[in-house]
């Protein structure tokens, strides 16, 4: 009899807490702020970030200093903070998400009345729209973030009334978003706000603070307000008050955080592996949601709803490693919504494979760095002969996104962990949604389908959130099979394509012995290996292939193996062949792999752990490979 383990209930209103990318921070007290803010801002460089800026306000007057690039460069041009006088102010650490790391795009961002100044942690979703009605409105725009439109709108919005007009301007805005927002008519006073980005207020004695991250404020106090979504706080010296969204003054309980700093940073995870597998909800939530409107796919940013599609004949997707297993995906389920042939090729192999591409082949090249040294040699290659290229990049800037005709963003925000998570989930979401556009675009998805997906596909974060469920069992697991020397995955099509990576992170993270076989290849050789208790991780999630898998879990079974098997909550058929069953929350067929990989990397995580490896650094590895 299997052991089930069932996490089919998908809560409709869970809220994806705890991903960022960017870090902010604010001050108020009698003493300077800079060197306080600097000191907090250092504490954020952990989580990777690609320039730096603070705003400090000295009686009346705003004044901020911006850098691309360390923290250190944004000291060296303060003197430490020296160069500001005054008591009250914001820092930011950006994670470029909206325009290049530049210093322009640094936060904070000011008003053109330079009466105020916002640093930002999120996306504001409808920036677009909001930038054109303030430009006609006769704002200008210095950056190319998305967050410039805050401040331009607090400027709108003031008729006296600091706190009035940041309610009206949080208002209007769509996404994530915490803020923290000076006004240089309330010279000691900050607000701060949030909307499905993580904000503390940090309480002293004499000073207060706000933070995205406690670890910018446990050197400071260890006492702390979290604030809920939909919360204001007007933060001065002597006093906090907190508002709800209708500008109710409520009560908030604070807490005593006894995290060390090294806790604090992981977010209390004992590994960043294990925070970024637990972000994935709220990264795939924010790389979609805003390509996602009024039943369109949207592409603004990147340019790419002029790609055209009537002169494409072939796709290559091209990726090193995890990003080509995602592309293994992206090649079932282009194919199968816009019958179109899709190639996935190693990058390493291409750049030297003398490739049949020409100007009619769109050519996508996904790399979470993009700094991938053969991705960026394949794509030259493969652009020298004519192809169209559209990377899918998480990192702002970065080579592989300025090569390319055409870049869309993963917003997974930073990965520290060097095996790659939320960085494959967001590229295989991105993918699905091309394949959604492109079918639509192309007449090869009917409208009722389509429709069918696009729900779908809205509902994968709470999907990965529900699966994400798993985490209590999945120890229990890894005890009883980590201690194999081999582990096999096997799956038929997208199950196929997910059992590569699942098998890619089991062996980088606890060296062991792990292979992905397309179940229908094992009796062509591969079984031979298959003796007692040998660990077969069956995937099960392609509906139209399920039968023929329970087939080659049945053929394992008989010569001694020990199954684990992966599927939905309807699969009763699973529970009377397999060893021990995860369930899966129920979604399309196609859109599985991006849900049934996280039990995969829990599983992978559980087993390093218990073989005492070393999950985020593992040995002989580097996070980004800038050599051949
Ligand atoms: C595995 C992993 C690597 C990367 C590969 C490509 O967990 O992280 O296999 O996927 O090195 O890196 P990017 O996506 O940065 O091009």
């Amino acid at each position: 009899m299997s052991r089930l383990y069932n996490v089919d209930i998908i809560k409709p209103n869970t809220i994806f807490q705890g991903f960022y990318m960017c870090g902010i921070m604010g001050y108020t007290g009698s003493l300077d702020a800079a060197p306080i803010l600097l000191e907090g801002l250092k504490k954020l460089e952990y989580r990777g970030y690609d320039s730096a800026g603070i705003a400090v306000m000295d009686k009346n007057v705003i004044s901020m200093s911006k850098v691309s690039g360390r923290i250190a460069h944004l000291c060296e041009k303060t003197n430490d903070g020296k160069l500001f006088s005054g008591h009250a102010g914001i820092g930011h650490t950006r994670w470029a998400t909206h325009g290049a790391p530049t210093d322009t795009n640094a936060h904070p961002h000011m008003s053109n009345d330079g009466k105020f100044a916002v640093v930002h942690n999120g996306i504001i979703e409808n920036y677009l729209t909001l930038r054109d009605e303030l430009k006609e409105k006769g704002y200008r725009f210095d950056s190319q973030t998305d967050t410039e439109v805050v401040v331009h709108l607090v400027e709108m919005y003031f008729e006296g009334d600091f706190r009035k007009a940041v309610m009206k301007a949080a208002s209007r805005l769509q996404g994530s978003y915490a803020l923290g927002v000076l006004c240089s008519d309330e010279p000691d006073k900050i607000i701060a706000v949030r909307e499905y980005s993580p904000l503390l207020i940090g309480v002293g004695i004499g000073d207060n603070y706000f933070a995205s991250d406690v670890t910018a404020l446990v050197q400071y106090t260890r006492n702390v307000i979290y604030l809920d979504d939909g919360e204001f706080a007007e933060i001065t010296k002597d006093k906090i008050t907190v508002y709800d969204c209708t500008g109710k003054e409520i009560n908030k309980e604070i807490n005593h955080i006894s995290w060390d700093i090294q806790a604090a940073e992981k977010g209390g995870y004992e590994h960043f592996m294990l925070k970024e597998i637990m972000e994935q909800p709220g990264a795939v939530k924010a790389t979609i949601t805003p390509r996602m409107k009024d039943n369109e796919i949207v592409w603004d940013e990147s340019g790419l709803d002029k790609l055209d599609l009537k002169n494409v004949n072939k796709i290559v997707i091209t990726a090193c490693g995890s990003a080509y297993y995602a592309g293994c995906v992206g090649k079932y389920v282009i194919e199968e919504l816009c019958r179109i042939p899709v190639q996935v090729e190693l990058a390493s192999e291409l750049r030297y494979s003398n490739p049949i591409i020409d100007e009619h082949t769109l050519l996508i090249v996904l790399s979470q760095s993009g700094e991938t040294a053969d991705t960026i040699a394949a794509m030259k290659e493969c652009m020298k002969r004519g192809a169209k290229s559209l990377s899918v990049v998480n990192v702002v800037g970065s080579t592989i996104a300025k090569i390319a005709d055409y870049t869309v963003y993963t917003w997974a925000g930073p990965e520290i962990a060097v095996a790659t998570t939320k960085g494959y989930t967001t590229q295989v979401s991105i993918l699905y949604l091309l394949a959604l556009w492109m079918g639509k675009k192309a007449g090869t998805l009917d409208e009722t389908l389509y429709q069918k997906l696009y729900d779908n596909v809205k509902m994968i974060p709470k999907a990965i959130q529900n699966a994400l469920d798993l985490n209590p069992k999945i120890p229990q697991l890894a005890k009883k099979y980590h201690s194999s020397k081999a582990m096999f995955f096997i799956g038929r099509n997208t199950d196929y394509a997910v059992s590569l990576e699942g098998a890619l992170k089991m062996k980088e993270i606890s060296y062991l012995h792990a292979e992905a076989y397309a179940a229908g290849e094992l009796k062509h050789g591969t079984i031979a290996l298959i003796d007692d208790h040998q660990p077969v991780i069956a995937l099960c999630c392609n509906s139209s292939l399920q039968e023929k898998t329970i087939s080659n879990i049945v053929e394992v079974k008989a010569r001694g193996a020990e199954v684990l098997a992966v599927t939905y909550k309807d699969n009763s058929n699973i529970i009377s062949v397999a060893d021990d069953v995860i369930y899966i929350p129920q979604i399309e067929s196609i859109l599985s792999p991006v849900v049934e990989i996280i039990p995969l990397q829990l599983l992978a995580y559980y087993v390093a752990k218990e073989n005492g490896c070393d999950i985020d650094k593992p040995k002989n590895l580097a996070k980004s490979v800038t050599v051949e």
